[in-house]
């Protein structure tokens, strides 16, 4: 059985003081949550912040980039050792705003992927094609693509360890949210893809979150839905209680 799996993207949002107040209205409303995983992934400059009022929590703590490389001369970007220092479990890869704002392609996933493995992070990689490529029909053969070039190169025990966030870009802060059987029939056929990468039993196991538009109204019909374990969810996490809602699903 895989477990459901609710994760807030806040991008480039909140202050540290401000990540505070909504953490501690978070712990408040989620303090009962079970059977769950919930990680927030806020700014670098917050991790800190917040990795101090989740301690002992049921929240985990994730951020929404990483370099590839150890350390040196890379100025602005910040390391897989940094995040862990800090507290950080998981780290968002390859999401579109990355892809279609800093150039991030497939073989910059690929290293930032095998890094965040290797340094132990529970990494959260992002696919998805934009509007011009489904309305061509081509989805299923961009996500793969994603897919495919995320996990080059990558064991299987290692892809084990990576949580997939199908996120149509046409869909990412619109408004428009796939409808529960497009976004199931996409995971569906990433399950395919990675049954033929790996095995039957890798695609059954590995965890896929639906994203883009996800809010406490449609959550509960995303996730009765048999291949979507959970949400990357980007502006209704930056209110307590609807993010608080949409952990609390009802299935
Ligand atoms: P959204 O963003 O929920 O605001 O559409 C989702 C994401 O980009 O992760």
């Amino acid at each position: 059985m895989r477990k459901p799996f609710l994760a807030g993207n806040w991008k480039m949002n909140k202050t540290a003081a401000e990540a505070q107040g909504l953490v501690k209205e978070l712990l408040a409303l989620l303090a009962d949550t079970q059977d769950r995983d919930v990680a927030i992934c806020p700014a670098f400059p917050c991790l800190a912040a917040v990795a101090q009022l989740i301690q002992g929590s049921k929240l985990r703590l994730g951020a929404q980039n990483m370099y590839f490389e150890d350390s040196g001369a890379y100025t602005g970007e910040v390391s897989a050792d940094m995040l862990l220092a800090v507290g950080a479990e998981y780290v968002i890869l390859g999401h579109s705003e990355r892809r279609a704002y800093f150039g991030e392609n497939n073989e910059i996933v690929n290293k930032k992927l095998k890094k965040a493995l290797a340094k132990g992070l529970g990494p959260i990689v992002c696919v998805g094609e934009v509007l011009e490529e489904r309305e061509a029909g081509k989805a299923e053969f961009v996500v793969e693509d994603h897919v495919r070039g995320a996990f080059a190169g990558i064991s299987e025990a290692e892809a084990a360890r990576v949580t997939i966030a199908y996120e149509p870009v046409w869909a990412i802060g619109t408004g428009k949210t796939a409808t529960p059987n497009d976004a199931d029939s996409m995971h569906a056929h990433i399950r395919k893809v990675l049954s033929a990468l790996y095995s039957p039993a890798l695609a059954e196991n590995l965890r896929i979150q639906y994203g883009g538009s996800v809010n406490d109204k449609n959550i509960d019909e995303l996730m009765r839905m048999p291949n979507i374990d959970g949400a990357l969810v980007g502006g209704a996490s930056l209110k307590a209680e609807s993010f608080a809602r949409i952990v609390k699903f009802i299935p």
